[in-house]
């Protein structure tokens, strides 16, 4: 069955007129903006694990700086885990629901070696992150295209926040 069809026979077992979504968006907009922030959830977990295993992994000469600054990266997408499930429940779609369901989305690749250099770690989060802004770019053009203006706006600050982490990985990995 296509997204937009699901959407609206959930609707209808919902006893709810197959056009109207919470707020309006019409299901449609609801079908296409949900399938953009399902696998933006899965790639945001998959960062935040990536992260804090790395954050956990972390040796060298500049472990705590490294180790300090995962940290912070990690509360960063954990916090933006929250904020995009919800959007999507907000706008009467629906989202992830298990470990295996973000493993099916997920875009960026996990990093299973048991041992990574320091800097091979930061370069990696650098290059993810960026990958996660394009993502996000392209999110961000279809909710413009059916004027979600909240999920554009919330896009907007998820996209700054990522732009400073790779900003300030660049910055450590250029030297290398
Ligand atoms: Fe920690």
């Amino acid at each position: 069955m296509p997204k937009s069809a699901a959407v609206a026979a959930q609707a209808k077992s919902a006893g709810k007129a197959t056009s109207e979504t919470p707020n309006g968006l019409g299901v449609d907009a609801v079908s296409e903006i949900s399938a953009e922030l399902r696998p933006l959830l899965a790639d945001t977990f998959a960062l935040y694990l990536k992260t804090k295993n790395f954050h956990w992994h972390m040796t060298g000469r500049h472990f705590r700086d490294y180790h300090l600054l995962l940290d912070e990266h990690g509360d960063q997408l954990f916090a933006m885990t929250d904020e995009i499930a919800e959007r999507a429940r907000k706008i009467g779609g629906t989202t992830l629901h298990s470990i295996s369901d973000i493993s099916k989305h997920q875009r960026l690749a996990d990093n299973n070696e048991e041992s990574v250099n320091a800097i091979d770690m930061l370069k990696e989060l650098h290059a993810d992150n960026r990958a996660l802004t394009g993502y996000m770019r392209t999110a961000h053009e279809v909710c413009e295209k059916h004027n979600d203006v909240a999920t554009t706006s919330l896009i907007e600050v998820w996209i700054d926040q990522t732009e400073r982490r790779s900003w300030f990985l660049a910055e450590i990995v250029s030297e290398f």
